[in-house]
Parts: C-alpha cells; structure tokens; sequence
C-alpha cells in the first residue's frame, strides 16, 4: 500500500508488538494530529503506545491487550491518549493481532479520533442522570408502558408509597383511560392505588413516525390534599350548621316570648269564658277546645324555649351518674308497659363538664325519642360508660371522656332520615306530636358543651344514640389530682 495514501487519511495507522508495552514498529502522519509529535520523532526515539494511552486508561487498556494474543484476535478499545502538550483526545483503537516478517506477533491497527462523540454522549449521560435525579425527586409517580399497556418504567419519589406492590402500578381500574391515552387522547383521571388517592394524567408515547408505541403517564399524590380539603369542607358546614343554630335559637326565643304573651292571654280568656258558660251550653265545647288547644300551643313554645336557651350553659362538673340515677323514676314513668328500660351505669367513668339540667333534657328528649321508636315495645337501654378521646393529636395524652348512650330496638331510621334528624323543625312524626326541635336541642347543647353525637340506626333495627362529652381536666391521665 501507498504510505502516502495513509497518512493522507484523518487517522493513525500503525504496527506495534503484541506485547504489554506495543512498541511501535510503525506509525502514519495521523498520529501527529492526535498527540501533537511527528510520527517522524516518534520513530527516531523508541515509542511505544502505550505511553500515549491517558494514565487513568492505562491498566485498562494493557489488561485489553493482553486478552488478544492469537493471530487473528481482534482488539477494539476506546481511551484517551495524552498529547505532548497536555491534551486529551478519545480514540476508537482497532488492531488485529498478526505476525510480521521477522515472526514477531505484532498488532496492525487504526487510531481513530472519537473526542466529538465522547463529549456528545457525556452531554446525554449528565442529561439522562439529571433526568433521573429530576423524576427520582418528583412528589409523583412517572410511568410507562408498552401498547399492551405493560408496564416498562416507573419512577418518582411518589413511589415510596406504591412500593410494596408497584409493579401492579397503575393498576387494571385505569385500563379504559390507559386505552383512550393510547389511542391518541390526552387523558386525566383519578387513581387509588395502595391507600392512596392520585391525580393522574396520561398520553401516547410515540416513535418517530409518530405511531403510538406505548403510554406515558404521571400520578400525583393528593391524599393529604384530598383530606386537608374533607375536613375544611366539614369544618365550615360545621361553622354554619353552629351558625344557623344560634340564628334560629334567637329567632325561636323572640317568637316565644312574644307568642308567650298572647298565648296567655287567649287561654286566659277563654278559661273566665268557660267559668261565665253555663253546662250543657253548645258554646263551652269551642271555649274548652280553646283552652286545651292552647295549652298544647304552650308546651310548643316550652320547646321553643328550651331550644332557645339551650345555647346558654351553666358548666360545671358533674356526676353523671347520679343525674342518671335522678331521672330514672321519671323515665320509668315516660316508658311505658311492653318496653323494657335497662340502666346500666358504668361506676368508673369520672366526672363531666357539662350544664346539669341540660344534660336532664338531653336524655329525657333521647329517651323520649327511644321510646317513640319502639310503638309495639322494646328495650330500652340507658348507659353510662368512659373512652379516651381518639381525635386528640399522636402523642398528646388523650382526654377522658364520659358516654352516655341512648339505644333502642325500634323502627331505626332510614339514610335520608338519619341525615336529618339534627334540623330544627325536622320531624317524622304526626302533627301535634313533635315538633321536630328535640334533637336540634340535644345537639346545640352538646355541640355548646364541647362534645358530640354519635348515632347509628338501622331500618327496622334500632338505633342507637351516643353523646360522648368532655371528661373533666383534672381526670385526665397524667394530670395532677
Ligand atoms: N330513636 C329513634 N329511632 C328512630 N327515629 C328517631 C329516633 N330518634 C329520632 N328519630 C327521628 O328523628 C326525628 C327528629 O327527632 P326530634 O326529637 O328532633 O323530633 P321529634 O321527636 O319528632 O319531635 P320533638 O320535638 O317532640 O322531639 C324524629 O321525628 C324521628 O324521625
Ligand atoms: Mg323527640
């Protein structure tokens, strides 16, 4: 072959030993471009290439050499040689092992210079880590799948959460959105996969003609978000709930009083008209239905009352029990035949903080309600008994807390009634039998206590009231007594 030829061409050509050090018996022009000396100069001295190779390529490379030693191996290498003026450049090397005329093994190769490609990939490699940093860091789940909508990668800080079972992400309930992403849709949609709520949105992943080769999606997750956002709902329906109570409450104990005062003066009335009407007069039968008509109106504006005074408390603490114990001849009297009342108080349950004669009208009103429930009889039970509050924050010490529950074995109630039993005015029963104020009572008086109503009812099975109140302070664990 031409020498001119060779060392016309953008690369070293060379033959070198076959030996740890390949001393060069041969070297083109190109070398120059590579290291910077004369391929002249390289051969005056005793050259070798391997004293060209980079230091931190060297044991590399000499352990490469040695795997090649039959005529006919093949080496190919990449590393970087080290020019005379401190330069670094990447060569692909690509030898043939061989023998020469001197029957030395010797190697015949191409140095070729691959700097450009080595930066181009080391830009891509820092590109792809940072990417993983990236989605590694995500508050999210990314993922993808192939057009069987198997899954292929999946990535994010999001999946701490999904680990234990994240190769069934995103799971088979998403198939239809993962179908309609596939077929070119751009698709958002939640997503609950290990306790977990999502926010997911997913496209086609496509090649470069553009055809759908599989799907890429990405979940975030929103469950803190989602519960934050319930109990903020819950918490104004509460504000306004309380709100519209003490609206009502003033708006009931205005009425009342005004109502109170005509009241008294029609049922006056008509009790001097009933004294002037003689017997047996067709007259006295209006003037007494006046009478009793408006003695009934009298009991309503009680109620009326109550409910309107049931904001204003008289806290102290108090034996539950023994307001227990107080009422019971008269809720004997209130039960009656065929129904069962059962009293069970619970002798270790403390004190609670409550208005004494509010907590009288919370069970009388409970019980009263029970006993309406259970028209061809029941039990009735009465109980008293004490919990550690469970919404108190982890780690505080929980607050003692004093349940009095009212169950019975009646009618129970249906959702749609359950859901409104608390309204003022709510009521299922016939005219003139309630006045649908009992419960909004009960309820205003234990919300104002700072406690709460607990209810589960069963059509057809009973149901069952639970007014858990707070313990006093000085019964909490831990506080000094
Ligand atoms: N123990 C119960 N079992 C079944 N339904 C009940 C029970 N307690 C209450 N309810 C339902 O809740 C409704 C409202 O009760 P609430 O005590 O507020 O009013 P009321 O009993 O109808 O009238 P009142 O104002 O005279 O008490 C009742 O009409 C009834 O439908
Ligand atoms: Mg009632």
């Amino acid at each position: 072959m031409d020498p001119a030829l060779l060392d016309a061409i953008p690369l070293a050509a060379y033959v070198a030993l076959d030996d740890e050090r390949r001393s060069l018996r041969y070297v083109s022009a190109g070398i120059e471009a590579l290291v910077g000396v004369p391929a002249s100069e390289l051969a005056a001295v005793e050259a070798c290439l391997d004293a060209l190779v980079h230091p931190e390529d060297r044991a590399r490379v000499r352990s490469e050499v040695a795997g090649v030693c039959n005529p006919g191996d093949a080496l190919r290498s990449e590393y970087r040689l080290l020019g005379r003026d401190g330069r670094t450049v990447w060569v692909r090397d690509q030898a043939v092992v061989g023998v020469d005329d001197r029957g030395s093994r010797v190697l015949r190769g191409v140095l070729l210079d691959v700097t450009d490609e080595h930066l181009t990939q080391r830009q891509l490699d820092g590109s792809d880590a940072r990417l993983r940093l990236l989605t590694g860091q995500l508050p999210a789940v990314v993922w993808t799948s192939d057009a069987r909508l198997a899954l292929t990668s999946l990535a994010g800080r999001g999946l701490a959460v999904v680990a234990a079972d994240a190769a069934g992400f995103p799971g088979p309930a998403v198939v239809p959105e993962l179908e309609r992403a596939l077929a070119g849709e751009s698709v958002s949609f939640p997503l609950s996969f290990g306790g977990r709520q999502f926010e997911a949105t997913a496209q086609a992943l496509l090649d470069d003609r553009g055809a759908p080769v599989g799907v890429i999606g990405v979940a975030l997750d929103v469950t803190e978000r989602r519960a934050a956002e319930a109990a903020l709902v819950e918490r104004e329906a509460q504000l306004r709930e309380a709100q519209r109570l003490e609206a009502l409450g003033r708006l009931a104990g205005g009425v009342a009083h005004d109502f109170n005062n005509l009241l008294t003066t029609i049922s006056g009335n008509a009790k001097l008209m009933l004294e002037e009407i003689p017997a047996g007069d067709p007259l006295r039968e209006e003037a007494e239905s006046i009478v009793r008509t408006s003695s009934r109106a009298e009991a309503l504006v009680d109620q009326l009352f109550a409910f309107a005074r049931s904001g204003e408390l008289a806290v102290e603490e108090v034996d539950v029990n023994s307001v227990v114990h107080d009422l019971e001849p008269l809720l004997h009297q209130l039960v009656p035949t065929g129904t069962t009342l059962v009293v069970s108080p619970d002798p270790t349950i403390g004190p609670a903080l409550v208005d004494p004669a509010r907590l009288e009208q919370v069970i009388v009103n409970l019980v009263v309600n029970a006993r309406d429930a259970m028209p061809d009889g029941g039990t009735l039970r009465l109980g008293t008994s004490a919990t550690v509050d469970s919404v108190a924050s982890p780690g505080e010490p929980g607050c003692r807390e004093v349940v009095v529950t009212v169950s019975d074995t009646g009618i129970g109630m249906d959702p749609e009634t359950r859901a409104r039993i608390f309204e003022p005015f709510f009521t299922t029963k016939e005219p003139g039998r309630g006045t649908g104020l009992g419960l909004a009572t009960v309820h205003r008086i234990v919300e104002q206590s700072g406690g709460r109503i607990v209810v589960e009812s069963q059509l057809g099975l009973g149901t069952t009231f639970r007014v858990v109140l707070p313990g006093s302070p000085a019964d909490r664990p831990g506080a000094s007594s």
